[in-house]
Parts: structure tokens; C-alpha cells; sequence
């Protein structure tokens, strides 16, 4: 692994980082929900060193990231119930996919060609400090390689992609949230309402309180569930919603309250973890949902770590149920597509 692109992110380092964007050169960064690699929306050389650096399929659009009003504004449309959303929870985990605006500062590549883009205004102060310093919306994936678990340090990114970034940002503590923001958009089948195409820390039950608007899950809905199998449509309403995402190297098994004696064993208290597995690694001992977001990616890439090691013979990782409530909906989705087939 190359850590030496690593650096503390003080304002002098934030500054360069900034310099570095506006050069055409990619800076992982630190973000309330996961690292996100960084790239000038409006450059086109440095977008596609993006999917390249990621293995990204080319028709998987980017997230636009904001710090200030005005430029969500020239880069997408805010229908009423879309800004109500943004109202509530900007900044913070949560991202509208709308219309692009004509003429936006947002080059073609990044959005994959299509004529909506997703817009978040990340809570992180460091997220927050780069954009600014930068003065040009950031386009930023999650900051590992495609398909594979998502970075929550910069640990993490240095070992998915350590030489393929100019420079790391580092906080020196995993991302708060640790899984990916929610994303939103008008539901194109109730107007008025909203739909959910990937769940994160901001519910469908606090959406539905904060904006006054109905709200429902893509996932969990049979009318509008874009994702579940079958081939892709060319336009998919949320094209990196692929099945298999999230993916460790190790095999996945969900819903395990008997693991076996060669399975790393995620467990979410507060039920004592059964015994047998090879070695286990708790989520959170209270079974607080919050927590156990928290950790999910840490605690996934260290299980994937001991079966690559083979530690304790272990080849394989097992999962106890999550419920299926609050940010629960959000660890499951992970979880789910980190066990689908590849
Ligand atoms: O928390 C997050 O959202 C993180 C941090 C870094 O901000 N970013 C993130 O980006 O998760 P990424 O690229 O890993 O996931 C973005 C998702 C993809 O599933 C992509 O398909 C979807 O957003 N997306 C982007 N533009 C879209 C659009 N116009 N319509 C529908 N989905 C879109
Ligand atoms: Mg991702």
C-alpha cells in the first residue's frame, strides 16, 4: 500500500488540495458519509482519470458536490419538493437527483451523458473547507475501486488506490456516518412525492417529517424498484445501483445465527454473539443502528482482511440479521449486495 500520499488535512493542506482540483488532479477527501475521490466537475481529463482510477463502468454517473447555494442553483433544477429535502438536511448525507441545468459548470463525461445529475452539500468540515478553496463544484465518487467495499479512511483509499490520487486528505478518524448518503428524487409515478433510490443515514420516515411530502423506497417498493434483476435498462433511474456492489474478496452469507467454524462473524448486539465462528467481529454490543453503521465498511474490510490472511482458518464471512428499520434499511442494502452474485 502507498500511504505517502497521505496528509493531514490543515488548511495548508486543504489549500493545496484545492490548488490540486483546479489543476486537473484527483484529491480523496474526507466526507461525513464515506472518502470520496475529488475531481473539478468541469474537467473533462480529470473525470475520466476518475473512472479510470476506479474501474467505474462509463454510463455510472458521479454525485456533484456543493458548498454554497449558488452553485447547487447553476448546476440543478429545485423543484419544490426537492429543495424542501435540500432545505432540511443540507448540509449533510443526503443527495437529489434532478435536472441539469443547461450551461452547467458540470463537463458531459461526469453525469454519463444523461440530462439529470445528483447534487449533495456535504456536512464534513473538510469537505466543506475544499470545495470552497477549490471555488469549482467537486465531482466524487466514493473513493474505492468499483464494485469492491467503500473507503471510511484514508487508510482505506491509500490501499484501493494510494498511487492514483494526487494527494489524501486525511482527518484521522473513520467517516462519522459510514455508509453513503441518501439519494432522492421525484417519484415519476405519484407527483409530488418522493422516491428513494439508494438508502443512507437520512430515512424515509425522516424525509417524510421534515418535507411534508410522501416518500417511499425504492428498494423496498415493487412499483418503481429499478434494480432488482434482469438487464439493465439503458437508463436506469439509478444506474450504479448494480446488484453486486460493496463486494468484499471473501464469500458473503446474511442472516447467520449459526456461522461456521471457516466464517468471520459480523454480529449487531445486544443477543450475545452465537459461538463456532473463526473469529467474530462486533457491530455494535447495544445493537445501536447508528454505531453499527458506523463501522459496517471498517468491520467488513477487516473480516475480508483475516480470510485473506486466512486467520484462524477463516475463508468465508458470515452476517447476523439487522433490523430492517431506520438506518437499518441503508446497512442491509450494503450488506445484501455485498453478498449477491458477482
Ligand atoms: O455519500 C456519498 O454519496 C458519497 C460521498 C463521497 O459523497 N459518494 C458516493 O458516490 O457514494 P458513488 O459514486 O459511489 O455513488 C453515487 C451514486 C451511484 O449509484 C450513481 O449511479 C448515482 O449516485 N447517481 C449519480 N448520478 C445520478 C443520476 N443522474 N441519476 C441517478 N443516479 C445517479
Ligand atoms: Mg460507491
Amino acid at each position: 500500500m502507498s500511504r505517502d500520499r497521505i496528509r493531514i488535512a490543515d488548511p495548508a493542506a486543504i489549500d493545496e488540495a484545492a490548488a490540486l482540483l483546479r489543476d486537473c488532479a484527483l484529491v480523496a477527501f474526507p466526507t461525513e458519509t464515506v472518502f470520496g475521490l475529488g475531481a473539478d466537475a468541469q474537467c473533462d481529463e480529470a473525470v475520466a482519470r476518475i473512472f479510470a482510477a476506479k474501474g467505474r463502468p462509463a454510463f455510472n454517473p458521479l454525485i456533484v458536490h456543493v458548498a454554497d447555494w449558488a452553485t447547487a442553483r447553476q448546476v440543478g433544477a429545485l423543484p419544490a419538493p426537492l429543495l424542501r429535502a435540500a432545505e432540511a438536511f443540507w448540509p449533510g448525507p443526503l443527495t437529489i437527483v434532478t435536472a441539469l441545468v443547461p450551461g452547467a459548470p458540470v463537463c458531459q463525461r461526469a453525469t454519463a451523458g444523461l440530462s439529470t445529475v445528483a447534487l449533495r452539500w456535504p456536512s464534513h468540515a473538510v469537505a466543506q473547507s475544499l470545495i470552497r478553496a477549490a471555488g469549482v463544484p467537486v465531482v466524487a465518487p466514493s473513493a474505492n475501486r468499483s464494485g469492491y467495499v467503500s473507503a471510511v479512511t484514508a487508510a482505506h483509499v491509500a490501499e484501493d488506490l494510494g498511487d492514483r490520487v494526487a494527494m489524501i486528505l486525511d482527518d484521522r478518524q473513520p467517516s462519522p456516518v459510514g455508509v453513503e448518503s441518501t439519494i432522492v428524487t421525484l417519484d415519476p409515478a405519484r407527483e409530488g412525492a418522493l422516491i428513494i433510490l439508494r438508502p443512507g443515514a437520512v430515512t424515509a420516515e425522516a424525509l417524510a417529517a421534515r418535507t411534508g411530502f410522501g416518500v417511499i423506497n425504492s428498494c423496498t417498493a415493487n412499483t418503481a424498484a429499478p434494480r432488482r434483476e434482469g438487464p439493465q435498462p439503458s437508463q436506469p433511474m439509478a444506474p450504479g445501483q448494480l446488484e453486486s456492489h460493496y463486494a468484499p474478496g471473501a464469500e458473503v452469507r446474511l442472516e447467520v445465527l449459526a456461522p461456521a467454524a471457516d466464517e468471520v462473524l459480523l454480529w449487531l448486539g445486544p443477543a450475545p454473539a452465537p459461538a463456532g465462528a473463526a473469529a467474530t467481529l462486533v457491530l455494535s454490543p447495544e445493537g445501536d443502528l447508528t454505531a453499527a453503521a458506523h463501522q459496517l465498511f471498517v468491520l467488513l474490510r477487516e473480516a475480508d482482511a483475516m480470510c485473506k490472511a486466512g486467520h484462524s482458518n477463516a475463508q468465508r464471512i458470515a452476517v447476523g440479521p439487522v433490523p430492517n428499520t431506520g438506518l437499518g434499511v441503508a446497512i442491509n442494502d450494503r450488506l445484501r449486495r455485498a453478498a449477491a452474485p458477482r
